[in-house]
């Protein structure tokens, strides 16, 4: 039976900052129904698009995007924070909600060509998505989806993502 995946998100007020309702994942992922069930509606969504890696933000993408490309037999390839790969990378400066960062992916994460589903936790102003997606541009591959637990509307960040195929599970 489909879960109301709803009842597994925990809205915290004023975190990290006032006036923030901070939307957390982490029920969702403590549930073994509830994780699968939030993986398969990505999945079913992403199985006739040909993808060939998925490509997440740290850190919070990863927990959702890992169960996805194992799901769909495909590589994954992470988008981190400053400091954290080793080898040559590129970058994407983008602001956030609150605050402002940089990601990085390395040069040879992807292969020219190569079909990328984005995926991440939760959609917000879409800087980061938005980033992950330059980035993936920037390495030649070719976005044929955008996947999101969550997306906070009055954030707009569907704006960035126009021409893309998005699928958002909840909508706050
Ligand atoms: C959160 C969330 C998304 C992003 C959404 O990540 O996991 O990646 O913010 O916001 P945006 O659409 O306004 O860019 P955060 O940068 O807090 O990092 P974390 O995943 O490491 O907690
Ligand atoms: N990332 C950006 N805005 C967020 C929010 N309101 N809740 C959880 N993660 C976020």
């Amino acid at each position: 039976m489909a879960l109301d995946l709803n009842n597994y998100i925990a809205s915290i007020p004023d975190y990290p900052e006032k006036g923030i309702i901070f939307r957390d994942v982490t029920p969702l992922m403590a549930d073994g129904e509830a994780y699968r069930q939030a993986t398969d509606r990505i999945v079913q969504f992403a199985k006739d698009k040909g993808v060939e890696m998925v490509v997440c933000p740290e850190a919070r993408g990863f927990i959702i995007g890992c169960p996805v490309a194992y799901e769909l037999g495909v590589g994954f390839a992470p988008a981190r924070k400053a400091g954290k790969l080793p080898r040559e990378t590129v970058e994407a400066k983008y602001t956030l909600e609150y605050g402002t960062s940089a990601l990085y992916m390395h040069k040879d994460a992807i292969k020219p060509g190569q079909k990328v589903l984005v995926v991440d936790d939760l959609l917000a102003t879409g800087g980061t998505i938005g980033a992950t997606i330059d980035l993936v541009n920037q390495l030649g591959g070719e976005v044929v989806g955008c996947a999101f637990i969550i997306e906070l509307k009055a954030l707009n960040g569907r704006e960035r993502l126009k021409g893309f195929d998005t699928l958002a599970l909840l909508e706050y």
